[in-house]
Formats: structure tokens, sequence, C-alpha cells
């Protein structure tokens, strides 16, 4: 059967209350929804109910020890659920939160082990979309979701990517038009002494730094580990953001990368294989490639940002067999955006 999809005012949710009301008996029904937030739209089940979470997994195809984080509608649901709120925890939950940045915590007994991946720590999320605050507040209890795709593909940033990846395994999707941000939130571990950063997001390291000072960053958010590494957060060892193509990230000043991506173009036409270029709105016009797909303007990386993983997704529509993609600056938010588009790529990225 197909997953029933409810539209609403992401504005003035409270005039959709009908929808929240029906998703919120889903909820504690122990099923499954889908819900837009700022960053990405999130799968949603009952955090504090093991069975409920673990249907997350068999609809996504996640393996088990990849945690999820615990979303929340109020800043005070948090002394519930976790143990230990550093000073600096305090610091950054007053400044970002509601907002696009999770953080780990101790966790409390009554978080299920199938919600924190067997860890003895738990990431929480107040997010800021007021459709998803007015939904976890209706369901009245914390609400556990990773993003709503198929384990491996890109995080989805509409509902129409949600309906495409996991139609008739969840029970609704409420339909919130396009995420504004468009790539996950910011992790951040504060657990331990020193905060450590685990996935870049919008909220950047500097602005981080800006309030608390010197935050350490996992090995993992820059490249691929060696084989013995772990990262901090399971989810980022594996393959992630993977359109069907195989993505080649060019990297270099603009003339050598366009020379190369043109080269690349005309050399893999021969093999009868269905090539695509990303462009920013910069070079759109400087490629031969008759699949040219515009991310949007290299001077705004927040529009790039919300564009990557709708781009992505358009390539596997398009049937594209290999995609190239200009690289982009890793500082700020294009920490983020190389961050996702490096794991897309599985790392192949050729300097010139
Ligand atoms: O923006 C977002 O964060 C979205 C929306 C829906 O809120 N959610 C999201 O969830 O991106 P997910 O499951 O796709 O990514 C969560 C990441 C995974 O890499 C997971 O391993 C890590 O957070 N994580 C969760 N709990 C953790 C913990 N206790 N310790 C370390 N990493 C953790
Ligand atoms: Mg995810």
């Amino acid at each position: 059967m197909d997953t029933y999809i409810a539209k609403v005012n992401y504005n003035n949710p409270e005039v959709n209350d009908e929808v929240f009301v029906k998703a919120a008996s889903i909820i504690q029904n122990g099923g499954l929804v889908a819900f837009p937030t700022e960053t990405v739209y999130g799968l949603g089940a009952n955090a504090l109910d093991p069975i409920a979470v673990k249907k997350i997994y068999k609809a996504k195809g996640r393996p088990s020890d990849n945690p999820l984080i615990v979303h929340i509608s109020e800043k005070d649901e948090l002394y519930g659920l976790v143990d230990c709120v550093s000073e600096k925890a305090k610091k950054l939950i007053n400044f970002f939160w509601p907002g696009p940045i999770t953080m780990i915590f101790k966790k409390k007994d009554l978080i299920p082990m199938e919600t924190s991946g067997g860890l003895s720590t738990v990431a929480i999320r107040f997010p800021k979309n007021k459709t998803a605050r007015y939904f976890i507040k209706k369901c009245g209890t914390p609400i556990a979701a990773p993003s709503a795709n198929s384990s491996g593909k890109p995080s989805p940033t509409r509902a129409s990517h949600v309906k495409f990846d996991l139609n008739s395994k969840i029970d609704m999707i409420i339909d919130g038009g396009h995420s504004e941000f468009g790539l996950e939130s910011t992790i951040i571990d504060v657990s331990g002494n020193i905060p450590c950063l685990l996935r870049p997001g919008s909220i950047t390291k500097a602005m981080i730094e800006d309030v608390i000072g010197k935050i350490e960053v996992d090995k993992a958010v820059f490249g691929k580990l060696d084989v013995d590494e772990r990262p901090k957060a399971p989810g980022m060892k594996y393959t992630h953001y993977s359109p069907c193509a195989n993505v080649i990230i060019i990297r270099g000043n603009a003339e050598n990368v366009i020379k190369k991506i043109n080269y690349m173009t005309e050399k893999n036409s021969d093999k009868n294989m269905k090539i695509g270029v990303i462009a920013t709105k910069q070079t759109k016009s400087m490629y031969i490639c008759e699949n040219i797909i515009v991310i949007g303007d290299r001077n705004n990386p927040n529009e790039i940002a919300a564009n990557l993983f709708d781009v992505l997704r358009k390539c596997d529509y398009l049937e594209i067999e290999e995609v190239y993609i200009e690289a982009f600056d890793e500082n700020d938010v294009g920490m983020a955006i190389m961050n996702r588009l490096k794991k897309a790529a599985g790392y192949n990225i050729i300097d010139v």
C-alpha cells in the first residue's frame, strides 16, 4: 500500500492540526512518520519504544550499530534524557538551540539501547523547523529520527525523495516543502572533557569556537580512515550519499578543472556511457557535456549546500553513469559540503 502523504503549511502548522493528530497517533501506536526539519527530512519513531525504533532500521536497511538522533520539542526535555550536561554544553544549548546542531551526552537508562545503537551515549537535537517541533510536541514523546532515506543514499530534502526511497515501508510522510539548509545537522560530542566535532554542518567549527573556545575535530570529518581506525560517529564509517552514478571530484584552479572535465567527457563519451557534469552558475556554459546539472552560485555556499542532495538524486533520475563535479573550498559551510561530497565520491578526487 502507498504511504500516506499529508501536505502542511510549514509557516503555520497549527492550521493543519488534524494531520498532526493522525501522525501522533501513528507514533503512539509504534509506527513510523517522516517529517521535515530545517536540515533534511527525518524518519521518526517513539525514541523510548525499542520495538518501534527497530522498525526504523528495517525500513532504511540501516546497520543496527548506527545510533539514532533523539529529537525534542523543548530545551528542558534534555535533562530527563541525559546525565552530566557540562558548562560548555550549556553555553552551546543557550546559543544554538533550537537549531541545526546535535549534541552527544551520557544517556539515562530510559533511552533504549536500540535507540543509542548499543552505546552509553545519546545524540540529542532540538530542531528549529516549526513543523518538526509541532509534530514532536503533539507526539508527547521524544522522537528518534535518522535521515529518511534508504541507507547509503543521499539524505532527503523533499517529501518526494522520502517517497522515492521508502514508499509503502513507512506509515506516513508529512510534506513541509524543501528543507532550508539541505545538509544534516552539525554533530558535537560534549560527553567528554574536550568537545569534539563529529560531523560538520551549517553551524560551523568557527561559530562553535566563538562560543566555547577550541574544540577537536574527529579525523573522519576530513577523509578516509585507515582500516584499523574508527570514526567517533558510527554512521561516518559507512558509504553514504551516493547516487548510482560513479562520482568523481575534480579539484584545482578553475581553468584546469574545466579543461580536465571536458577532456574526461570527450574521452569517456566514446565508451557509450552517459556522462554528466555538476557545474556552478559561474561555469555552466563552459562545459561540452550534454547533461549539465547546475548546483548553484559558487559564491553562495549555503545555496550549494541546500542543493547538493537534490543534485545527486537528479543524477539517478537522469540515469547518468558517471558524473564530474568541481571541488569547493573547505572553509566554514564548505567543510560540510566537501565532507558529504567526498563520501558520495568514495574519496575519488583528481587534483589538477
Ligand atoms: O540533521 C540531522 O541530524 C538529521 C535530521 C533528521 O535531524 N538526522 C540525521 O540522522 O542526519 P542520521 O541518523 O542520518 O545521522 C546521525 C549520525 C550518524 O552518523 C550516527 O552514527 C551519529 O549521528 N550518532 C548518533 N548517536 C551517536 C552517538 N551516541 N555517538 C556518536 N555518534 C552518534
Ligand atoms: Mg543519514
